[in-house]
């Protein structure tokens, strides 16, 4: 497995491609859903593809209060878990080469941004779509793979590819859950013993509301109050930070049930921020 740690290193490699690529960009403290991003990524090229890895905690999606300092970086086993994986190179880039003093540039992406995580998390958006565009630059990949529990990352990215036309198909990958439903999260290591124990109340509260809207609920303001109840019983130290119910495609509310019903939410235990999604209509 190849360690590259620079741009520039990056950069000369990707010009020699002689295979198809595929990119799973990270920001470390790997754990299983990471992992089958990266079985997915070899799916999509095969034996003879090149999967390629990048770990990065990105300065630029961290607000100023946020976790940017604490943020796991178990570098070491990090790399042993790709190269278990099968991973063939893993770009590991420095802050100051990917966020250069007096960076003046960025991608702002205009409408998907403004709801859910964007509207909790300023500028979160913008950081993700200028590095991603970065790596996509640095590793120039056939297909880059993205988990789908960070729906609106995905829907934005999917955004910034076809408004920049990017030269790159994206793939999502279901979201990879504990035996008890809590999504896969490297922010669940922050969880205190009794947070965790509730935290995948998260997740039985979007199922309550989607088997609402399987009943044939198309009122959303009936559905949210369903899955608030669940959260309000089962998990007590959570605060939603949002709760909506969302077109998967447009992201968008609206009062009645939408085309494709996306059931989304971030809840807060303790200073830990989770977020959970279930898209209603499809293989849930
Ligand atoms: O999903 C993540 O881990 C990050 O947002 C990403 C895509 C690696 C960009 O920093």
């Amino acid at each position: 497995m190849q360690i590259l740690r620079t741009a520039a290193a990056m950069a000369r490699r990707s010009a020699r491609w002689d295979r198809k690529v595929a990119f799973v960009p990270t920001m470390g403290a790997l754990h299983d859903g990471h992992l089958s991003l990266v079985h997915e990524a070899r799916r999509q090229v095969g034996k003879r593809g090149a999967v390629v890895v990048s770990i990065f905690v990105n300065p630029l999606q961290f607000g100023p209060n946020e976790d940017l300092s604490r943020y796991p970086r178990p570098l070491a086993r990090d790399l042993r878990l790709c190269r278990e994986a099968g991973v063939d190179a893993v770009f590991l880039p420095s802050p100051e080469d990917l966020t250069p003093a007096g960076q003046s540039v960025f991608v702002d992406e205009s409408l998907l941004s403004a709801g859910l995580c964007g509207a909790s998390r300023p500028g979160h958006f913008r950081g993700v779509c200028t590095i991603v565009l970065k790596l996509f630059n640095l590793v120039r990949p056939d297909v880059a793979v993205f988990g789908q529990k960070d729906w609106q990352q995905l829907a934005i990215i999917r955004r910034m590819v076809r408004d920049l036309n990017v030269p790159v198909r994206l793939v999502g990958a279901p979201t990879h859950r504990e035996a008890d439903g809590l999504a896969m999260s490297s922010r669940n290591v922050y969880l205190s013993p009794e947070e965790r124990a509730q935290a995948p109340a998260l997740r039985r509260a979007l199922q309550s509301g989607a088997e609402l809207i399987r009943k044939g609920e198309t009122s959303t303001a009936r559905v949210l109050a369903a899955a608030r109840k669940v959260l309000a019983r089962e998990a007590p130290l959570g605060r939603i930070d949002y709760l909506e119910l969302v077109d998967a495609d447009t992201l968008a509310s609206t009062r009645r049930l939408p085309a494709q019903p996306l059931l989304a939410a971030a809840v807060f235990f303790g200073r830990t921020r989770l977020i959970d999604n279930l898209a209603v209509v499809a293989a849930e």
